[in-house]
């Protein structure tokens, strides 16, 4: 299944002079309309309502797609393939609470909806599954693989995550015996030291090498052969490395990382390493850690070769959390004054981040979350002011992977009252991530198949290399050089929403509903 063109376009299709629809793809002429804010002499903004008009073009025929897993044997890596292989097959299996199916629950591309618009009649709002905006591949259909630096078979690495119940592994057991991850490259270095039992699965070679970029390519390669693929998309999911020193010279140009590669330079991690195998693959590559992947060399690469590339840190529990309710305090004229965040978890990511580098990186990217939002509230804070932000991370092995995250919000109200809200999350972390890994392949594939120009240009192309419409999936969203970071987790799906929308020539979802209101 999944190979077959049009599947999006049985549930609706667009009636606008503006859309064409072909066997093999939706043409569709989009106005964007923003507004264009200057200053003038006497230093009152002027605000220009500005229009642009872009052609799209969507390829409607669903690829057949691998995704490649960097830590497929770790704790992400064996739940989502599990996850994977439970709703292929229907999966139902018992547990102390009743029988439970298989679901894709926690997924916005699979378990949410978008307003498509109103029923005149009924003047109700017409919902459709997200998935069936534009025609996008099914996770069912995906073909899964990967690489580990530990050799363990996918069923004995999904015993030894000890996520799901021992009902559903069973069901899935002989399938992921089946399958061993490829070796993978490790510079001991990168990662805790405490990962060095693991490691009895790896490519000769402990530093930056062509040889380690050329093997990586040609595992690529392989795994779409084998597999009959059309195309592959290959996703970090493996330890959070420490950060790699931005040295010039090293890592600061395209053309002074591919000769530091060549030349062995110890400063090159093996994420990066994977980056660059990936682009000039012109294979996307997701990084799902928080640590600084994409150091200026690799995303300049990536934008020469117009290869894709998203991250960084996927965005599961407590930032997600973060970044919606400091988006509404913060909205409704709150003025938040600090945020302290615990956590503890016992699974295997938080024995690595149990190393003081390693935990640097996740303070990093767990820490700018609120920086937009900030800034964005000149009534609440002065230029540079900020609300105290702190967190912590310990290890504690009896929780495996069910981590626990406090939070505490403190925030001054109305005449100098204060509002403390406190947080306690808890969650299988895996079980929150899995979905974010589909969500990313699935968006990062669509993105292959969208193409645009201006109505005065000849020729379509793609988007920037770098895939800021993921920024919802990811704490610490890359974006294209010079371009703002948005953190707040509403405007982060608006825009996912809208972009899909305008590929179908549809108008942004405005939430005014004057239809309601002016009658
Ligand atoms: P894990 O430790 O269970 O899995 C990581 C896997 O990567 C291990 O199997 C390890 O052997 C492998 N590995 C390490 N270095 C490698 C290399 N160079 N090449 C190939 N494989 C390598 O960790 P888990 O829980 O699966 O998390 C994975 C990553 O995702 C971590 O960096 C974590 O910080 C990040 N993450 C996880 C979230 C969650 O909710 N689970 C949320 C945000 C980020």
């Amino acid at each position: 299944s999944g190979n077959n063109a049009a599947s999006s376009s049985d549930l609706f299709a667009v009636s606008s002079p503006n859309v064409v629809y072909t066997d093999s793809e939706i043409l569709s002429k989009y106005t964007y309309r923003t507004t264009s804010v200057t200053k003038n002499g006497a230093g009152k903004y002027v605000a220009t309502p500005k229009e642009t008009v872009y052609d799209f073009k969507v390829d409607r025929k669903i690829p057949k797609v691998g995704v490649m897993l960097v830590g497929w044997g770790g704790n992400n890596g064996t739940t989502v393939t599990a996850g994977i292989i439970a709703n292929r097959r229907g999966l139902v299996w018992e547990t102390k609470e009743g029988p439970r199916a298989a679901n894709y629950y926690g997924s916005v591309i699979m378990g949410s909806t978008m307003k498509l618009g109103t029923d005149p009649q009924t003047m109700k709002e017409v919902n459709i599954p997200f998935h069936d905006v534009l025609p996008m591949v099914h996770p069912n259909d995906l073909v899964i693989g990967g690489w580990d630096i530990s050799s363990m078979n996918l069923s004995d690495a999904m015993d030894r995550a000890a996520v799901l119940e021992p009902t559903l592994k069973m069901q899935v057991k002989k399938e992921m015996a089946q399958m061993v991850p490829l070796p993978s490259i490790y510079y001991p270095d990168f990662i805790a030291a405490n990962q060095e039992d693991r490691a009895d699965n790896v490519i000769p070679g402990s530093k930056a090498s062509t040889a380690h970029v050329e093997k990586l390519r040609q595992d690529i390669r392989d795994f779409k052969a084998q597999n009959n693929l059309d195309k592959v998309i290959v996703q970090w999911t493996a330890n959070t490395e420490r950060y790699a020193d931005i040295i010039p010279g090293v890592n600061d140009t395209a053309e002074n990382l591919l000769k530091a590669i060549e030349q062995g330079h110890e400063e090159v991690s093996p994420s990066t390493v994977f980056a660059v195998a990936c682009i000039l693959e012109k294979t996307p590559f997701i990084n799902g850690s928080p640590q600084n992947t994409f150091v200026p060399g690799a995303v300049e690469l990536a934008e020469q070769h117009g290869a894709f590339i998203g991250g960084d840190d996927f965005k599961s529990g407590q930032t997600k959390m973060k970044s919606a309710l400091v988006d509404f305090l913060i909205s409704a004229g709150i003025k938040l004054t600090s945020i302290a965040s615990y956590n503890h978890l016992g699974n295997n990511d938080g024995k690595n981040l149990s190393s003081q580098r390693q935990f640097r990186s996740k303070e990093i990217s767990k820490s700018n979350v609120v920086d937009d939002m900030v800034e964005a509230n000149s009534v609440l804070y002065a230029p540079g002011e900020h609300p105290d932000h702190t967190v912590v991370i310990k290890y504690m092995p009896a929780v495996g992977d069910n981590k626990r995250a406090l939070d505490e919000y403190y925030a001054e109200i109305f005449l100098g009252g204060h509002q403390t809200i406190s947080i306690f999350n808890v969650c299988e972390d895996s079980l929150l991530a899995s979905p974010l890994i589909i969500d990313l392949v699935l968006v990062a594939e669509m993105m292959t198949r969208i193409q645009w120009k201006q109505a005065s240009q000849s020729d379509y192309k793609g988007f920037h290399s770098v895939l800021s419409i993921l920024s919802y999936m990811l704490k610490a969203p890359l974006t294209p050089p010079g371009t703002p970071v948005v953190n707040a987790l509403a405007k982060q799906r608006g825009a996912l929403t809208n972009i899909f929308r305008a590929c179908v020539g549809l108008e942004p979802e405005s939430d005014m509903t004057l239809e309601h209101k002016l009658f």
